[in-house]
């Protein structure tokens, strides 16, 4: 048994492909699963839902610690509008505090795996494995765009890629917990990777760091 949590931290860029990878991981090793980019959204919701700016600190902060998980499953937390006001959320120490226990406690009982922006430099900077998910910015805002299509939301795709290449640079270069990878992080570049092999990649690590044993039964 290792020493460290049983945490699995996967961290990335928007749309490179980390979600359908944690889930995947997380029902592989019956971990639960944690979003951690829906927590902001989710502040970013309730902020401009109580008719604040998502800029104001101090009315961020008091969304922020009143969060509760029911949050988490509130309609339209995945418009351009939310992706826009969950950015400027993300950039507020203050609320970036505020939601730190709420991410170490949900791994408290089980380990867990979590994706997100700084889960391997802060959340778990001693988590049992770290990936780092990322992609062309062309490839990840195709993603989102046929993800947007799906959902019947219209989007120009040059808006949704400049939305895209203009939040990269906000969480790269945030002054709290900028978006970069951990220095022990494995990187997973899924541009010409689709799901399964992507997942292959992640399991072939996990197997050779000894967390996940049946990696070929599960193939
Ligand atoms: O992964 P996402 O697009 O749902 O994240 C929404 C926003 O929250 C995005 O601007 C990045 C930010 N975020 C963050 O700063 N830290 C995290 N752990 C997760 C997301």
């Amino acid at each position: 048994m290792s020493a460290r949590p049983n945490v699995l931290a996967i961290d990335g860029p928007a749309a490179a492909g980390k979600g359908t990878l944690a889930r995947r991981l997380a029902a592989a090793l019956h971990l639960p699963y944690l979003d951690t980019g829906l927590l902001y959204r989710a502040v970013a919701r309730r902020l401009l839902d109580a008719g604040a700016d998502a800029g104001d600190p101090v009315a961020a902060e008091a969304q922020a610690r009143a969060l509760t998980t029911a949050d988490l499953d509130a309609p339209n937390l995945r418009t351009p509008q939310i992706d826009r006001a969950a950015a400027a959320v993300a950039s507020l120490p203050l609320v970036r505090a505020a939601l730190l226990a709420f991410q170490r406690d949900f791994a408290t009982a089980h380990g867990a795996v979590l994706d997100g922006r700084d889960i391997g430099t802060i959340i778990f900077p001693d988590a049992r494995a770290k990936l780092f998910v990322t992609a062309s910015v062309d490839a990840r805002a195709r993603r989102r765009w046929l993800e947007l299509q799906q959902r019947g939301v219209v989007a120009a795709f040059d808006t949704v890629r400049d939305d895209m290449q203009a939040r990269d640079a906000a969480d790269a270069s945030r002054a709290a917990a900028p978006l970069r990878p951990a220095p022990d992080a494995i990187l997973i570049d899924t541009t010409a990777l689709d799901a399964d092999q992507a997942f292959a990649a992640a399991i072939a690590h996990l197997a050779a760091l000894g967390w996940y044993a049946d990696a070929n039964e599960n193939r």
